[in-house]
């Protein structure tokens, strides 16, 4: 007992440490409660499928910065969607696959910077049903199949920017079409019509999330974010906004590059591509493998953030082959790891487990190891103060043997605990080991006992 209460100190902070519900709202005023409440379903979900579907994968130049880089004039650009025609497009079985993946929620791009609505929009001129060969509204029909299912929630995609509109202050990189300050009313204009835009989509399909983007090119103010945001939660008040609003959204979005410690904000979700396109681009092969991207999604998990990862449809609306050999491979995955997955927080500190990746159960009594590859015989967790009351193969419920060395009477420093890892039990993928413990997780995070002759 006294043996406990010396380093329960160090163990009770690490909890704390690790269970850091950073749960405040960073919505000036919003009381911490109702955000938390907001953020439930976005918590547990894990894992989304982004879309990106536009006229760009009609000759695969990437979406809307081929024009304002200057690669692409811009009316060959929009010429695209002279050729865009949706012929193969099938929303029930897009939805079919990415709730299969095992995701819980799915953002489609409803406007891309370029200004290319695909839904049937009032307030513009561009939109699928006015300008493409397609000529149909092509976000309802996707909207519809989501809504079909009982557990997938339905996130919007839309530019706040748009480098075709006239009285959007940019065109390209080099040509500006106006100053804000020299011509605010054109300004104003352009306001009122992403205002008219947003209003169409929040009162139609009212979104369980929207996804901003191309926030970069004006300050808060100027876009009137807050605004933007009272709007929007007028009719939809429990609507998740990303954090490409100024600093005014919910979670933060960091984009590709996989963070390497774990993000401030609570809610988190990286972004990230198959291949190295966000839009279907037909010389774009290099495709990482499944192996990689489950990979990327438990480093996520391990530090309690979510996955979105993305596919670009081909214009016809077929999704690429290796896209959908990637979803399927989710799908197996997840399907037979799901205990592992949603009811989740992040994992212990590495210096712990050095196998792979680590979360804990909700509850703080389950650590899960996430194995990638194939361990030498055993894998070893150091520092754990609990006792182990069971380790088995999430999947299968294989239970695997274990044992403690160095659990030495007169030391805090509690034993290393070994499991035998079989050949048999190993996942082709991603192996994930569940051990039980006692109760919540409690970790020496000392530097071990010195002995000396005082002692
Ligand atoms: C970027 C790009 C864009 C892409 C998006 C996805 O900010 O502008 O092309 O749609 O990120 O995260």
């Amino acid at each position: 007992m006294a043996k406990f209460r010396k380093f329960s100190l160090a163990a009770l902070l690490c909890c704390l440490a690790s269970a850091a519900a950073f749960a405040q709202s960073p919505l000036t005023g919003e009381d911490a409660d109702s955000y938390k409440q907001r953020m439930e379903w976005f918590g547990k979900a894990k894992l989304g499928i982004f879309i990106h579907w536009g006229i760009y994968a009609v000759d695969g130049v990437s979406e809307s910065w081929s024009f304002y880089n200057e690669r692409v004039p811009y009316d060959k650009y929009m010429d695209q969607a002279k050729r865009f025609t949706a012929s193969n497009y099938d929303p029930k079985e897009w939805v079919d696959l990415i709730e299969q993946s095992g995701a819980k929620y799915t953002v489609l791009t409803s406007k891309h910077h370029d200004g290319f609505a695909l839904w049937n929009t009032k307030a513009g001129k561009i939109s699928a049903k006015k300008s493409s060969k397609a000529g149909r509204d092509l976000f309802t029909p996707f909207v519809d199949e989501v809504r079909k299912r009982g557990d997938l929630h339905l996130g919007i995609y839309y530019s706040l920017l748009d480098w075709s509109r006239d009285d959007y202050p940019n065109a390209t990189r080099t040509k500006v079409r106006y100053n804000i300050k020299d011509e605010p009313a054109r300004w104003e204009k352009f306001k009122k019509f992403n205002a008219a835009q947003l209003e169409e989509l929040n009162s139609q399909y009212k979104p369980d999330l929207f996804w901003f983007d191309g926030d970069w090119e004006q300050d808060a103010e100027t876009w009137d974010c807050k605004g933007i945001i009272r709007q929007l939660r007028s009719t939809n008040p429990n609507v998740v906004i990303n954090s490409r609003i100024q600093g005014y959204g919910d979670y933060s979005t960091p984009e590709l590059g996989v963070p390497v410690v774990r993000p401030a904000s609570r809610y988190w979700e990286l972004c990230y591509t198959m291949n190295d396109s966000w839009g279907y681009q037909h010389q774009d092969t290099l495709f990482k493998t499944p192996q990689t991207l489950l990979r990327t999604f438990v480093e996520c998990i391990s530090m309690g953030g979510n996955l979105l990862l993305d596919i670009g449809p081909k214009e016809d609306g077929s999704i690429p082959e290796e896209e959908v050999a990637i979803l399927k491979e989710f799908a197996r995955w997840t399907g037979k790891h799901k205990e592992a997955i949603y009811e989740t927080r992040a994992g212990i500190p590495e210096n712990h487990f050095h196998g792979g990746y680590t979360a804990l159960s909700t509850t703080g009594d389950v650590l899960y190891l996430y194995i990638p590859g194939k361990p030498n015989e055993s894998v070893d967790i150091k520092g754990l103060v609990n006792k182990v009351k069971k380790v088995w193969v999430v999947g299968s419920g294989c239970e695997l043997e274990h044992y403690l060395i160095n659990d030495i009477s007169w030391s805090e420093v509690p034993g290393i605990l070994y499991i035998n890892v079989p050949e048999k039990v190993l996942d082709e993928q991603i192996t994930v080991i569940g051990v039980q413990l006692d109760g919540p997780i409690r970790l020496y995070r000392g530097e071990g006992q010195v002995i000396s002759v005082n002692d």
